[in-house]
């Protein structure tokens, strides 16, 4: 078996085990589908893997950056407190349209507030409407935009806060210093600021899976 099918068989079988993937989570795939959205969503252990996270920080308040069908969405938004509320950011509207379905049937509507329009205009709005402070952050858009995402995140953030981004290894593309390739040139750009800012303690953690070689950037605000 190659890497890669032996990496699938594992998250399937993590899948399995741990019966992440329910009858709402497998619509919301059949839902982006049917519109023709890609299948750019985490996988199903990733979508554990950031439900638990929200467990762990008790998160009452959520910001997703890139909504698509709102598959990650459904995983975050299940992990709230009765009274949270998860704020995802979508710029196309038909992504929205179909998350909004896919909210109202797995029953999280009511804890999910979608703005559509790029992220940098809707993290500003936030700022300017002096939005309570974010328990946890995820970043999953255009990889150019994430340093703009992570000043943006920071202005909502507080100390303890969580932010985790999505697909910042690349196939191991990130170690490549002189890559053209703009999603690398703006990942790495997002880990060096990581790197470099005071108030955040940060590092990445390599995956494998249904989704290949990538890997999340985890961070805490620490002052
Ligand atoms: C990788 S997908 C998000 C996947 C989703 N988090 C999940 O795992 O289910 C990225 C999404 O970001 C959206 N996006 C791209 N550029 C954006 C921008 N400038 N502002 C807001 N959203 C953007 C895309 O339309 C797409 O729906």
């Amino acid at each position: 078996m190659s890497g890669e099918a032996r990496w699938s068989a594992v998250d399937r079988y993590v899948d399995e085990t741990f019966a992440i993937e329910d009858e709402a989570l497998r619509a919301a795939i059949d839902a982006g589908k049917a519109a023709g959205l890609p299948e750019i969503q985490v996988s199903p252990a990733g979508g554990r893997f950031l439900h638990v996270l929200a467990l762990a920080v008790g998160a009452r308040r959520i910001l997703e950056i890139g909504t698509l069908f709102g598959y990650s969405g459904i995983h975050l938004a299940r992990a709230l407190t009765a009274d949270g509320k998860l704020v995802t950011l979508e710029l196309d509207p038909r992504h929205a349209d179909v998350a909004r379905r896919s909210f109202a049937h797995a029953g999280v509507a009511d804890r999910v507030e979608l703005r559509v329009g790029p992220a940098s205009e809707s993290l500003a709005a936030l700022a300017g409407e002096g939005a309570a402070p974010f328990d946890m952050v995820f970043i999953d858009a255009d990889k150019p935009g994430y340093p703009d995402y992570l000043t943006g995140s920071l202005r909502l953030a507080r100390k303890g806060t969580l932010i985790v981004a999505d697909n910042v290894v690349r196939g191991g593309a990130v170690a490549d210093a002189a890559s053209a390739d703009e999603n690398v040139r703006g990942v790495r750009r997002f880990n060096a600021m990581l790197a470099a800012e005071p108030r955040l303690r940060a590092g990445v953690l390599q995956t494998v899976g249904v989704k290949g070689y990538d890997g999340f950037a985890l961070a805490v605000v620490v002052r």
